[in-house]
């Protein structure tokens, strides 16, 4: 199959096998301790043997990293650790060259409060960029109203020179845009029209659900330690929004190019908002869900219920993004299956599961060798500001350095962070240097290295997963049913189309559980365990088959 812009052919997006690269983390080429263009490049081969057909990489512009590069400083530069245009240009050509697409980040909900923009707007009330960020005026003396940044405190940060407060929902170094003044429509959509003619294949558009702030009323919610109450659902999805993204998309339409939204999912109505194909919005969205809340809220049945519902509501319209993992979330292999005992097989099964659902698995580096969250050993190991923000928090709380540090290490994103684990050597193939961020420690025997090496590493089975996916039309466009399996741990579902049949079987927990297969001559065509299934059979912890009708 070939993606690249003049082979595309309709609905070219929904066959992507889509690799996210967190390029801080992923390979270092110059031994600063920090991943780099050069980097990826070198590591294409790779991501082509793996049958990746498109790479996302998160912020390469220039940025100041308060938020990792989710803070851009400069929207038309490299910065500089990662490279230069240059070295992008080459990656652009030699991913291409193997049919792999580039998808670049696109972060519009706000900038770095070290833009160019933000350093003029701040400085009058008047002058060029004066309306670009969102500006009010103190109410009795205190913050406009009480809503809290999802960073913790309060989503306001007074300036002096203003004499007013702007609004940053996330940390106070990254002010949001106001998409109400006319400079800042014009400038982004100028900067997108740049990085199209660039040749960049699409775009995953950060925090995209907030654009329209609405009335800026106080919230109702609870209120934080600090007196503010966040509430992300006021301000998402309204028709302002959506109105904007239809911009954005028509945009990116002309050049028959990709993007999914990062969006706020409220209802299940709102993924057709964003995804049906009349509204002209994004090719599919992904759901973003606070760690704290998935932690907290996941189970197998839950899934098992999400996915039906977000099958039903777009099966006649509108498409999927399939990821357990990516930059804010823990490991998948952590969070949904087990890491210690059945690290391999748990592995396996949530790969198969990202592989046979209907919609396009996106992949986040370091999940196909099942890489697993780090335990650090203080709050000072940590960068991510929003795990050093909770840490902060839970202490305000009352709660024991030791409690803070737990809650902290657990949604940290910098689990999913760490440095990607490319041999078992000092560094980890990773660098030859000090890393930014310390490698997990068990680099040693998880690695990739070693993984290409075994036939039967989780590396392997997600190869012979994608091949399988790529071979057969009905795995990708096929349609689905889930079987009702009287277990909220065994999932059971068909998929069917194109003259085929295939049915998908997994034990979603780490006990046995009995399963019997529908009527009918089922031959094995792939499955993490060594045996084939049988009529009436006990599953083992995290097993899973890919079975087809004969
Ligand atoms: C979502 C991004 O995925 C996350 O990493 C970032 O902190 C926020 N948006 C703000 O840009």
């Amino acid at each position: 199959m070939e993606h690249t812009r003049e082979k595309r052919s309709k609905d070219w997006f929904k066959d992507l096998e889509i690799y996210q690269i967190y390029p801080k983390s992923f390979m270092d080429s110059n031994g600063d301790g920090i991943g780099d263009l050069p980097g990826i490049i070198s590591k294409l081969d790779y991501l082509e043997k793996l049958g990746i057909d498109a790479i996302w990489l998160s912020p390469i512009y220039v940025s100041p990293c308060y938020d990792n590069g989710y803070d851009i400083a400069d929207y038309d530069r490299i910065d500089p650790v990662f490279g230069t245009i240059e070295d992008l240009e080459r990656l652009r050509d030699e991913a291409h060259g193997r049919g792999i697409c580039l998808i670049m980040d696109l972060v519009v909900n706000h900038t770095s409060s070290f833009h160019e923009w933000f350093r003029e707007s701040r400085k009058s009330r008047t002058g060029q960029y004066s309306d670009y960020y969102i500006w009010k005026d103190p109410k009795d003396g205190k913050e406009p109203n009480n809503w809290a940044s999802c960073f913790g405190g309060s989503a306001w940060e007074y300036c002096e020179e203003r004499g007013q407060y702007y609004l940053h929902m996330f940390a106070k170094e990254q002010p949001d845009l106001n998409w109400k003044s006319e400079g800042v429509r014009k400038s982004i959509f100028a900067m997108i029209r740049r990085w199209l003619d660039f040749g960049v294949d699409g775009f995953r558009v950060d925090a995209i659900s907030y654009l329209d702030k609405g009335d800026f009323c106080d919230s109702t919610n609870t209120l934080n330690a600090e007196g503010y109450a966040l509430d992300m659902d006021a301000i998402s999805n309204r028709p302002g929004t959506h109105a904007i993204i239809k911009d954005i998309c028509r945009i990116l339409d002309e050049y028959d190019a990709f993007a999914v939204g990062e969006v706020n999912i409220k209802k299940l109505s709102d993924y057709r908002d964003y995804c049906s194909e009349d509204r002209k919005e994004f090719k599919m969205a992904i759901p973003f869900v606070p760690p704290i809340v998935e932690i907290g809220t996941w189970s197998p049945a839950k899934m098992k219920r999400d996915i039906v519902a977000s099958y039903e509501t777009m099966k006649d319209d509108g498409w999927w993004a399939r990821f357990l993992s990516n930059h804010d979330k823990p490991r998948q292999v952590s969070l949904y299956g087990n890491d210690t005992t059945y690290r391999i097989d748990s592995a396996k099964m949530l790969a198969m599961l990202m592989q046979t659902l209907p919609g396009t698995p996106f992949i986040f580096q370091g999940e196909e060798i099942g890489m697993t969250d780090v335990h650090y050993p203080s709050i000072g190991c940590y960068n991510d500001i929003d795990t050093r923000n909770a840490y902060r928090t839970a202490l305000l709380e009352g709660k024991s350095e030791e409690e803070a540090l737990r809650i902290a290490a657990a949604i940290s994103r910098d689990n999913a962070r760490t440095p990607m684990q490319w041999k078992n050597e000092e560094g980890a193939g990773f660098t030859t240097g000090k890393p930014w961020l310390e490698i997990n420690g068990n680099y040693r025997t998880i690695n990739v290295e070693s993984s290409l090496a075994d036939d039967e590493s989780i590396l392997s089975f997600y190869r012979k997963l994608i091949e399988i996916r790529k071979k057969e039309p009905c795995l990708r466009r096929g349609s689905m049913e889930f079987h009702n399996t009287g277990d909220d741990c065994i999932f059971a579902f068909s998929r069917m189309g194109y003259g085929k049949e295939f049915l998908v079987l997994l034990n979603f927990s780490d006990s046995p559980r009995r399963y019997s297969l529908p009527a009918g001559n089922w031959m094995s065509v792939i499955s993490n365990g060594k045996r084939s299934a049988q009529e009436s059979m006990v599953l083992k912890p995290y097993e899973a088959f890919l079975l087809e009708r004969r």
